[in-house]
């Protein structure tokens, strides 16, 4: 039997050197693109490019560089959190205001077959999107928080990746019996 070789570990000095991040275009080969979970799947294949041409949502693809093969991608919508009293002094936003601007992950997925490859894709994922973001606020439109509702009725695990990523819940939207967690991490503290 061949040898199952390890996972490459994928860290911030090595890792821009594995990929690269390209905008999902009208007839860009999607390959054989597919995650643990077949709703995110499907949303590629199906609903991304539409979404993105009615401007629901914008997809980025992460495709390795090697071979151009898409070993995750992500989907990104303008958004709002609104913060209780206690959340707005924990990030020392001192407003008279409850809701402030973000920017929210509504889609994330890493390849079945890329996550036995490497560790690591999902959390440089989320590295991209805080990057895009920061360059939004830098050059356009303010955007404090990385937003995301973490899908916990398909994978109970993904709270524990995005708090692994920093995220916290928020209180607003966390409750019991909820198929999704609402989460938030501070770009800037
Ligand atoms: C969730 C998902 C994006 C994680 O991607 P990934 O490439 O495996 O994540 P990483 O390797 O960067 O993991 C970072 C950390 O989170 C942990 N983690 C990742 N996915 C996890 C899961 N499902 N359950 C528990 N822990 C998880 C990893 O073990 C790792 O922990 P460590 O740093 O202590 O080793 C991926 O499993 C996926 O695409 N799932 C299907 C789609 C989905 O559910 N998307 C999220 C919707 S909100």
């Amino acid at each position: 039997m061949g040898k199952v070789s390890e996972p490459i570990a994928l860290t911030r000095e090595n890792r821009n050197q594995y990929f690269r991040l390209e905008r999902l275009t009208e007839g860009a080969p999607l390959g054989a693109f597919e995650c643990r979970t077949a709703e995110y799947t499907d949303y590629l294949r199906e609903d991304a490019l539409r979404a993105q041409t009615d401007h629901v949502a914008l997809t980025w693809l992460l495709r390795e560089e090697a071979n151009g093969v898409i070993a995750a991608y992500m989907s990104l919508i303008a958004d709002a959190v609104k913060l209780s009293t206690a959340e707005k002094e924990l990030h020392r936003l001192n407003y008279p205001f409850k809701t402030i601007p973000a920017m929210k992950i509504g889609k994330l997925a890493v390849c079945e077959v890329f996550r036995q490859k490497y560790r690591g894709v999902g959390t440089y994922l989320i590295y991209l999107a805080s990057h895009i973001a920061r360059n939004f606020n830098n050059d356009y439109c303010a955007a404090r928080f990385l937003t995301v509702d973490a899908d916990v009725e398909h994978d109970e695990g993904v709270l524990a990746f995005y708090q692994k990523n920093g995220f916290a819940s928020n209180a607003e939207l966390t409750g019991k019996h909820r198929k999704t967690i609402s989460m938030r991490l501070d770009l800037y503290i």
